[in-house]
C-alpha cells in the first residue's frame, strides 16, 4: 500500500473516530463505516483503529472474525452465507456445503476467481423452522436442497 493511500486511509478512520467517539464503544461503528466504503478492512486500518481508539489490534481482529458480516479480506460482488448453526446442521446442511463447493469449485471462506461469489458460514438467521437456510447479499433462502441451492447461485450475475 502507498504512502500517499496510507494517509488517506488514516485521516478517513479519524474521521470516523472524531464523529462516533473516541472510545471502545465506537469499535462498531468504526469498522462499520469503513467496511461500508471499502467493504473490506484491512490490516493498516485494523491497526490504525486499535491505535485510534487505544485498544489492542488483536481485539479488532477478533471483533472482525466474530462478526461474519466483517471482512478483513477483499470479497466477491455477491455473497452467501450458509447458516451452520445446530438445526440447520441436522437439516442436511453439508448436503448443501457439497454441492455449492462442487459447483463452484472454491471451498467455504474462498471467493471463485471471477470476483462473482464469496462463499461463507454465518451463525444462526433464526429460520431455524426452515433449514437448512442461506442468506445470498440480503436475501434469505430456506429449505435448500442441493439442486435448489446450486439453481440459486446460478441465478447470481
Ligand atoms: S439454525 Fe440455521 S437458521 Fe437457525
Amino acid at each position: 500500500m502507498l504512502v500517499v493511500e496510507k494517509n488517506a486511509l488514516s485521516e478517513e478512520i479519524e474521521g470516523y473516530v472524531n464523529k462516533y467517539g473516541k472510545d471502545r464503544s465506537s469499535l462498531m461503528p468504526v469498522l462499520q463505516a469503513i467496511q461500508r466504503k471499502h467493504s473490506y478492512i484491512n490490516d493498516f486500518a485494523q491497526q490504525e483503529v486499535a491505535r485510534l481508539l487505544d485498544i489492542h489490534p488483536v481485539e479488532v481482529f477478533s471483533v472482525i472474525s466474530f462478526y461474519s458480516f466483517l471482512h478483513s479480506k477483499p470479497t466477491g460482488r455477491n455473497i452467501v452465507r450458509l447458516c451452520r448453526t445446530i438445526s440447520c446442521d441436522m437439516a442436511n446442511k453439508s448436503k448443501i456445503v457439497q454441492a455449492i463447493e462442487r459447483e463452484l469449485g472454491i471451498k467455504f471462506g474462498e471467493t471463485t476467481k471471477d470476483n462473482r461469489i464469496t462463499l461463507e458460514f454465518t451463525n444462526c438467521i433464526g429460520m431455524c423452522d426452515q433449514g437448512p437456510a442461506m442468506i445470498v447479499n440480503d436475501r434469505v433462502y430456506t429449505k435448500l436442497d442441493p439442486e435448489k441451492a446450486v439453481n440459486i447461485l446460478n441465478e447470481i450475475k
